[in-house]
């Protein structure tokens, strides 16, 4: 059963996302199997929240420790209302936000049919509502929530092509649905409304500034968070292409590709010439993947603005460059 580390069997048929594709991924689901699908963020590795198979499957498949909880994905607010309490706070989110790159952090409900290995055990669920067609008709088609973490192997880069999912799942999983790049480009913003105050787990394509104007309250994140880690899955390592990265470089050292953001002549692949955020989030996988290349010695990356869409690229790149497991 268990799949040799280095070769991944026969590669996964990728289909365009059609009416059938959806039908056929739905029914694979539904047998506890395994299908990656594309969401605003990035690919998601999908099987069914509420089968213990189909959640350590997805464990197995990632190679990711079993104590980093996963997100259930769902189609509607009733779905979320049968994972978890929903709380006021819950509710003017889902309402503002959802569908979209917003991932809360909720009571379990005594009742709750998620796997209690997609939660790793906790007493609260993580749930999202995904802004895209493809997401929503296939967590629909399978009547289920789907657990679904990026569709790579723990640790490495976040996919946003169906291609980036071959490459690393492969014979890993029975079906890719491809739905073109993905629009955001970095994974959902997670926050954590289970404890006494709302925190910001790990920034991403929600704004953080935009959670703190609707709550109207300052939100703990990153290094002010002086509790971290409420969320397991923040392990320093993370996001990481096979070369060394270094942010916030001025120009490449020798060996070196240059990733840019701005106006920069001599970058090897630019961000966002225009220094867009949004352009820079959605691109920011796809390049680093571009550019791990064995001509080059390392990645530097020029200063990305710390706010907005900057604190999640901030965040990934910092865990890009962090020091890896051995
Ligand atoms: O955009 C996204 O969120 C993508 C797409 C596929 O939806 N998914 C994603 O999943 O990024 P994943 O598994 O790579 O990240 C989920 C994050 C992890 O940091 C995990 O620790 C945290 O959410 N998380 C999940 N359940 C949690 C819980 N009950 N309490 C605290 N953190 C939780
Ligand atoms: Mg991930």
């Amino acid at each position: 059963m268990a799949q040799s580390e280095t070769s991944p069997t026969l590669p996964a048929p990728i289909r365009p996302a059609t009416a059938a594709a959806i039908a056929e991924a739905a029914e694979i689901l539904r047998d506890g199997g395994l299908v990656a699908f594309p969401t605003e963020t990035v690919y998601g590795l999908g099987g069914d929240a509420t089968c213990d198979r189909a959640v350590a499957a997805i464990f197995e498949a990632k190679g990711r420790p079993s104590f980093n909880p996963l997100i259930a994905h769902v189609a509607s607010l009733e779905q979320a209302e049968a994972l978890v309490e929903m709380t006021l706070d819950a509710r003017r989110l889902a309402a503002r936000f959802w569908p979209g790159p917003l991932t809360l952090v909720l009571p379990r409900r005594p009742d709750s049919p998620v796997s209690l290995l997609a939660s790793a055990g906790l007493d609260s669920v993580a749930v999202r509502m995904p802004d895209h067609p493809v997401a929503l008709a296939l967590i629909a088609a399978a009547g289920r929530p789907l657990a679904a973490p990026s569709a790579n192997r723990s640790g490495a880069v976040s996919p946003t092509e169906a291609g980036h999912v071959a490459e690393c799942l492969g014979g890993r999983v029975a079906l890719i649905l491809d739905g073109g790049p993905c629009r955001v480009g970095v994974e959902s913003t997670v926050l954590d409304l289970s404890g006494d105050r709302p925190a910001v787990l790990r920034p991403g394509g929600i704004e953080v500034e935009t959670l703190e104007a609707v709550l109207g309250l300052a939100l703990p994140h990153g290094a002010d968070r002086p509790d971290a880690p409420r969320s397991p899955g923040q392990m320093e390592s993370h996001y990481a292409p096979g070369l060394p990265v270094r942010p916030d470089a001025a120009f490449a050292e020798s060996g070196e590709a240059l990733l840019g953001f701005g106006p920069a002549e001599a970058a090897t692949l630019n961000l966002s010439p225009s220094g867009d955020l949004e352009e820079a989030a959605a691109n920011l996988f796809a390049m680093l993947r571009a550019l791990d290349r064995p001509e080059y010695g390392g990645i530097a990356v020029m200063p990305i603005p710390r706010y907005g869409l900057g604190l999640a690229i901030n965040d990934r790149l910092r865990r890009a460059a962090a020091p890896r497991p051995k």
